[in-house]
Parts: structure tokens; sequence; C-alpha cells
């Protein structure tokens, strides 16, 4: 008989995790993107975390959770300013097991809670489908240019229940 899988927990993101989240960010791209972007696109987004510094410093810039397993981390998310999602990435040997679901649901509270109304993101084409199951809705295609190659994402909103205690101004 199979053991329980562990449940993964979440914490707000420190300093230090920053190289274990740029590893997570990088094998992601790498192994979770293949059927949607080419080799060199992936190459070109997975540089991205090269500059550990610079990922350290855009992640403490916002508000960040990470996800852990038996508290070693296994994906991280990030609210860019009061509305925007900027980074979600699962680690692939902790891909399907609801990670990348608990990281949204506490992020959509707490942006819900801060008053936001919606919430936006420029989800990979990888990632669609998981934003459509929680009720983002497609706003927009988009190409951007990465490292030198032309990628395209889809800019996707999902409208926030009103969180705001009634009569108590946000
Ligand atoms: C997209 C990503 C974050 C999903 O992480 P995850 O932890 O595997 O997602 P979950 O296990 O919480 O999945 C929740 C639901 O979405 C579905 N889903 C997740 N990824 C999917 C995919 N690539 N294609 C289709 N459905 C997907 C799951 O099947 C699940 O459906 P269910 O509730 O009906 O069972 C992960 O694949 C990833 O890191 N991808 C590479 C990086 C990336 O593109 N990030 C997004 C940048 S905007």
């Amino acid at each position: 008989m199979g053991q329980a899988l562990p449940k993964p927990a979440l914490r707000p993101f420190l300093a230090e995790d920053t190289p274990v989240l740029a590893a997570i960010f990088a094998a992601s791209v790498e192994e979770l993107t293949g059927d949607d972007y080419s080799e060199a696109q992936q190459q070109a987004w997975a540089s991205a975390a090269d500059d550990e510094a610079a990922l350290g410093k855009r992640l403490a810039g916002q508000l960040t959770l990470i996800a852990t397993l038996q508290n070693s981390p296994v994906g991280f998310a990030s609210l860019k300013g009061a509305d925007h999602i900027d980074m979600l990435y699962v680690h692939p040997g902790a891909a399907g097991q609801g990670v990348a679901s608990m990281l949204m649901e506490a992020l959509e509270k707490l942006a819900g809670g801060r008053g936001a109304r919606a919430l936006t993101v420029d989800a990979s084409d990888n990632a669609t489908e998981f934003f459509l199951k929680r009720g983002y809705v497609a706003n927009q295609r988009n190409t951007v240019t990465v490292n030198g190659e032309w990628l395209a994402n889809t800019t996707m909103q999902k409208k926030l229940g009103d969180n705001a205690a009634p009569g108590v101004p946000t």
C-alpha cells in the first residue's frame, strides 16, 4: 500500500531562497514548456534566471510566496503591484500535485484582501489551460522578446470577489 503524498505548505520568500528558486525556474522552463516552445525559446527564457542577483531583487520587490514539500521549496509565485501575477513556476518533480493551485489560491486571496478587483497574468502557452481552469479569461495575445527570441503569451484576467468588509474603506 502506498503512503499518502506529503501536502505542500506555503511561506514568504527570503533572500536566501534565490539560488534554489533560480534552479526551479530553469528546470520548470526546460522540462515543462517543450510542447509549446522551441528549444531556442526555452533556452532564452530559462537564461533569465542566470542573473541571480536580478532575480532576487525582482522577487524581493514583489509579494512572493514559496511552496514547500517537506520543507524544501518546490515552486513559487509573485504578485507585482496590486494586481499582476508576474511569476509562477513549479519544479517538474512536483508538477501535477496542486502546488501552483495552492500558490494562486493564496495570492488571489491576498490581492483581493488588499482591495484588488481583478488579477492579470501574461500566461505562457503551457499555462493557459491552468489559468482557464482557475476562472481566468483570455484578453489579448502578445509576442515578447526574451534574450533575442520571440515568445508568445496571452494576457488573461480574473475578476475577484469583493472581499472588503462592508463599510470599511479600502
Ligand atoms: C503551469 C504550472 C505552473 C502548473 O503547475 P502545477 O503545480 O503542475 O499545477 P496544478 O497541479 O496546481 O494544476 C491545477 C490544474 O491545472 C491543470 N494543469 C496544470 N498544468 C497544466 C498544463 N500544462 N496543461 C493543461 N493543464 C494543466 C492540472 O491538470 C490541474 O487540473 P485539475 O484541477 O483538473 O486536476 C507548471 O506547469 C509550470 O511551472 N510550468 C512552466 C512555467 C510556466 O509556464 N509558468 C507560467 C508562467 S505565466
